[in-house]
């Protein structure tokens, strides 16, 4: 954000009045109680228009910081309270931006400030100026440059700790940007004589008292130097130290600065060595000694210590010594040497120490002029500052003082007439009418001095050129001579007769009225030291010194360049640089620093009215103030002036619209200011009495409470207002916040209690479901064990009568179990054989297993059988087949049977193969005979039996006779119906045929045989097989037979024994036959 910016003004919070123009009403009285007032304040600034009155505060004040620095930065001149930065600033600023050089001329008597004020203009300015490195480089080597200067050109007096003992012009140059490129140095005139001899109270130059206290052990005895002041004639014992100055640190500093400035370190030394070689100079002492020829001569005293100046200063022993006990004084061809008597030796051995002094330190300039000087060729624009020494009245004013205040006059001169034109100026281009003003034009005091025919330098130089004996009487004689008439000009051996009964000017002097006031000059001294005499043979000596800097200080010792004619005379110089500066100071732009010491004492707070009167009157101040307001006190700008005092009308009131110059005239009118009481100009306006001013600013002030009042009563309103609106506001909102709260805990109280309703209902609802669950969940328990009880009231009522008689079971189970176990494995080891008929079985162990063991046995019986087959060939099978087949025709019903079993079924057993009887028979005979057996064949008619042998092949049953095997009958087997027995133990047999077959003719057949099971089974086989059909076997002790027509009855009865066992058959009647079987 912008810095707002706050239009002030000089004229804000006024001490006293900050510009001297503005006093009413004007006189030195009132112009001093200013000033005492600000001074009190702290305020040592104050201003004279664009002049700058600087009171010495003699302490430090807290206005000269990097802060004040901002604050004055880029500000107009009267917009903030009277200050030297202001001045800096306007200078500054007219060189940056209006392409101005600048002169800042700092006047004032010793003590003053002046060399303060420079050094805050040069540190201001390099403040504010561009920065970089190179930049930063050279400002530091010009605020350096101060320290190296101030050690050797300044010293200790009583008026100033620090006086400076050289008057010193600057410049620093700076390119079209603002940026510092360099600067140069001009000193005038430094006060030599100091070197060799100070008043009471005063010192030596610093540099000496520096040397000696800061210098290292090894530094001091290089430099042939003793720490201890008191060994050296030149430096006063009475003031060696001075107060809250610390000379070792200082030198430290000075070190510092010529290392920074650019000093090489022998170049240093060198410096170091001449000041050495000055101080020890002063320590030659001289005796006198008479000559034969009655001449006064001297002799060194101890000639130690200018052996050690030689040792220092490579010079030549007898050279220097030589130097200071003869003079040669050389016209025309002509070389007189005279022998020096020990006054003019003390003289010679001082003039060498201040002239080797002097040139050391304008060597000292011109060296630290190479190392500041500007870089570039550029054009450069220049701002040169001015510190130079006061106005000075002592009580011995001599040559020194004359020359200095000829300065200071000069100085005001140049003030005067570039204020005076600058006011001029001013009044032409506002088109003002110029008024004259009445002042004290100095000109004709600097004419009484500098006047090239009979001005007082003038008129010495002529003495000391003038051949003859020439002293400072006869130059007193001359001006009281030529300027009798002068109204400046006082003097009691004047043949003006104003001052012959003047006891307060003495007869061995003159005085001057200066604009500053009388001096009174003493003559003595003033020819000699505008001579400034070094004579020759020292200027030689020094010349031969095999140190190079002081060789090259003495440059007219060169035996070469002898040079006959007379150097300038020390006041002629003076005068022609004077006067260069002048010229130079007369182009530029002037800003002007005067600096007032308030007191003598040079202490703070202290205020001397008499003191400062006599400075404001010898700087002509009032005078100032009167230029300044000839005509018009005030002056400004018209925007500036409209803005501060627009408040007071109300066109004007808050803004403006037209031009500024009419907005000040409509309120000029509109406050019926008179109208002689100001003017306009082009751009500003005019205001002749500051009376109207401070009425514009009273009123000002009343109209400032009266708009603060205003601004409060707005802003009180606004305030309470916006205060107002923002209660009103966090009202509606600490209302809002606390409704909802309000409502939020009720809406919870509600949300708690229905939730503590809502459990307790759930809750009883859950209670009464839960007693109904438990009810129902009981009722099915009590269900479920009545229940219980109740099966197992029944169970038990079924069950107990079983209870004992279950255990019984199960022990009888496990019992049994147990001895069934113990049976198998006993059975097991007991097994009979495998044979089928083995008929052994072991004995049954239990009575309940009985029918188990039988089974067992038949299960044992049935499986050994099994295997028992299993060995069988088929015709082993078809023969037991056939056993089985009989078996179940006859096994049972037949008495014959069982005898049978243990025959074998054997077919054939007569052999018709074999038998070649029967070979007719087995070639009738195709067919596979199934039975050859010899048969007894009953005769149908009674009974008797006839063998014959009976074939049964597959189709077939043949009947052949057993003698000759001639095939009596043929049976196919088809015709075969069925075969009936007895069941007797008989072998009767009847087969029945097929009535009406061709077989049957005869009837059925009725046999006898041993083998009956055996036939009957392969016949019933045989007619199976072949046709399919059961033959059926009827068994029955009576059976009808059909033999021919007859149906004839066999019946079987018990025979007797009689006739053997064999049975026997009788036809009893045709209709039975009877077998008797035994
Ligand atoms: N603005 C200031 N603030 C504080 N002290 C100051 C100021 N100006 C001067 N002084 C004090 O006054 C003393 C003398 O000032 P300064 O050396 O500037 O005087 P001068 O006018 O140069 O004297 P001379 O003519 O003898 O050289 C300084 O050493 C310092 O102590
Ligand atoms: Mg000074």
């Amino acid at each position: 954000m912008a810095k707002m910016e706050v239009k002030t003004s000089l004229l804000d919070n006024m001490i006293g009045v900050g510009d001297m123009v503005l006093l009413e009403p004007l006189n030195e009285e009132t112009f001093i109680n200013n000033l005492k007032k600000r001074f009190d304040h702290s305020e040592i600034y104050t201003y004279i228009g664009s002049v700058v009155i600087s009171v010495n505060p003699y302490r430090s004040l807290p206005i000269y910081s990097p802060e004040k620095v901002e604050d004055y930065r880029n500000r107009n001149f009267y917009e903030l309270s009277p200050h030297i930065f202001a001045l800096s600033d306007e200078a500054y600023r007219s060189l940056r931006d209006q392409d101005k050089d600048q002169c800042i001329l700092i006047t004032g008597e010793s003590g003053a400030g002046k060399t303060e004020a420079s050094k805050l203009v040069m540190s201001y300015v390099a403040a504010v100026c561009g920065k970089g490195a190179e930049v930063n480089q050279v400002k530091e080597q010009l605020l350096q440059s101060n320290p190296v200067l101030e050690a050797f050109g300044n010293a200790k007096t009583v008026r100033n700790d620090n006086s400076s003992r050289f008057g010193k012009y600057m410049d620093i140059e700076f390119d079209f940007k603002g940026d510092p490129l360099g600067g140069v140095i001009s000193n005038y005139l430094l006060e030599k004589s100091r070197v060799v001899k100070q008043p009471r109270g005063e010192r030596n130059f610093h540099v000496f008292y520096q040397l000696l206290s800061g210098a290292s052990e090894e530094l001091l005895s290089k430099l042939k130097l003793e720490r201890d002041f008191s060994r050296y004639n030149y430096l006063s014992l009475d003031s060696a130290k001075v107060n809250g100055v610390d000379d070792a640190a200082n030198f430290r500093t000075v070190r510092n600065a010529m290392q920074i400035v650019g000093f090489l370190d022998h170049e240093a030394e060198s410096v170091l060595e001449v000041v050495a070689a000055v101080l020890k100079l002063g320590n030659i002492e001289f005796k006198p000694e008479s000559r034969v020829n009655g001449l006064d001569e001297s002799k060194i005293k101890d000639k130690n210590e200018l052996k050690e100046i030689c040792e220092l200063t490579g010079i030549d022993q007898s050279v220097l010594e030589r130097a200071f006990s003869f003079r040669t004084v050389e016209a025309k061809q002509e070389k007189v040497s005279t022998t020096l008597n020990v006054a003019q030796a003390y003289y010679a051995r001082d003039a060498l120490a201040k002239n080797l002094y002097s040139r050391l330190f304008s060597w000292l300039v011109n060296r630290i002029n190479e190392s500041i000087k500007a870089q570039t060729k550029v054009r450069k624009k220049v701002m040169g500052v001015l510190d130079i020494y006061g106005f000075e009245i002592f009580e011995d004013n001599s040559f020194e003082q004359f020359i200095i205040n000829y300065c200071n006059e000069k100085l005001q001169q140049i003030f005067i007439e570039l204020t005076l034109k600058e006011e001029q100026e001013e009044y032409i281009r506002e088109d003002i009418e110029w008024t004259h003003i009445d002042y004290f034009n100095n000109a004709i005091i600097c004419d009484l001095i500098e006047n090239n025919t009979n001005g007082i330098l003038a008129m010495l130089d002529e003495e000391c050129l003038r051949p003859g004996t020439v002293t400072d009487e006869t130059f007193l004689e001359k001006l009281n001579q030529v300027c009798a008439t002068h109204q400046h000009f006082e003097s009691r051996m004047s043949k003006c007769s104003r001052f012959l009964n003047d006891t307060s000017l003495p007869h061995s002097c003159f005085r001057i009225q200066h604009y500053a006031g009388k001096v009174l000059y003493q003559v003595e001294g003033f020819v000699d030291k505008n001579n400034d005499l070094l004579y020759r043979d020292l200027s030689q000596a020094m010349w031969k010194a095999s140190h190079t800097l002081i060789k090259s200080l003495f440059p007219e010792g060169n035996p070469a360049k002898i040079n006959l004619k007379r150097p300038p005379t020390a006041g002629s110089q003076f005068k022609a640089s004077v006067a260069t500066l002048m010229k130079n100071l007369q182009t530029k732009n002037p800003n002007y620093i005067r600096c007032i010491k308030p007191n003598d004492k040079k202490a703070a707070h202290i205020f001397n009215e008499a003191l400062v009167c006599h400075q404001i009157r010898y700087l002509g101040l009032l005078e100032n103030v009167r230029v300044r307001r000839a005509g018009y006190a005030f002056r400004q700008a018209y925007e500036p002036c409209l803005e501060r005092y627009k408040m007071l009308c109300k066109q004007t009131w808050p803004h403006w619209k037209g031009p500024a110059r009419s907005g000040v005239e409509v309120l000029f009118n509109d406050l019926e200011i008179p109208m002689e009481e100001y003017s306009f100009g082009r751009s500003k306006i005019f205001i002749r009495n500051p009376r109207t001013l401070f009425k514009l600013e009273d009123l000002r002030k009343q109209r400032l409470e009266d708009l603060a009042t205003l601004i409060q009563k707005i802003y009180r309103g606004w305030k309470c207002r916006t205060h107002f609106l923002l209660m009103k506001k966090s009202q509606i909102v600490i209302a809002a916040w606390y409704r909802r709260y309000a409502q939020q805990k009720r809406y919870q109280q509600i949300k708690s209690s229905a939730l503590v309703i809502q459990s307790y209902i759930r809750g009883w609802k859950a209670r009464k479901i839960l007693r109904e669950l438990k009810h129902q969940k009981r009722c099915q328990e009590a269900v479920t064990t009545i229940a219980a009880y109740w099966h197992g009231t029944q169970v038990r009522r079924e069950y107990r009568k079983f209870f004992r008689a279950n255990a019984g079971k199960k022990i009888y189970e496990f019992t049994l179990q147990r001895i069934v176990q113990k049976y198998f494995l006993e059975m097991k080891n007991k097994m009979p054989s495998l044979s089928p008929i083995d008929k052994n079985w072991p004995s049954r162990p239990y009575l309940f297993l009985d029918s188990t063991h039988k089974e067992l046995k038949r299960i044992f019986h049935l499986w050994r059988c099994k295997k028992y087959r299993d060995q069988f060939t088929d015709q082993q099978k078809l023969i037991y087949e056939e056993k089985l087949e009989a078996s179940e025709l006859f096994k049972d019903k037949k008495a014959l049977y069982p005898s049978s079993v243990g025959q074998p079924f054997q077919g054939a057993y007569l052999e018709i193969n074999k038998n070649p009887k029967y070979k007719k028979l087995k070639d009738a005979i195709e067919e596979k005979i199934i039975i050859a057996e010899v048969v007894n064949k009953i005769n149908r008619a009674n009974g008797k039996s006839t063998s014959r042998i009976f074939l049964l092949t597959n189709n077939n049953l043949l009947l052949a006779d057993q003698k000759s095997g001639q095939i009596k009958s043929e049976v196919p087997l088809v015709d075969v119906t069925k075969v009936s027995m007895s069941s007797q133990n008989d072998g009767f047999f009847a087969v029945h045929l097929k009535e009406g077959s061709e077989a049957a003719s005869k009837g059925d057949f009725l046999f006898s045989s041993d083998h009956l099971i055996e036939m009957a089974t392969k016949l019933y086989r045989t007619t199976l097989s072949q046709t399919k059909q059961k033959l059926n076997i009827e068994i029955s002790d009576e059976f009808l037979v059909q033999f021919r027509q007859d149906k004839v009855c066999v019946k079987f009865i018990q025979g007797n024994q009689k006739n053997g066992s064999v049975p026997t058959c009788k036809r009893k009647n045709n209709r039975l036959l009877e077998v008797a079987v035994p």
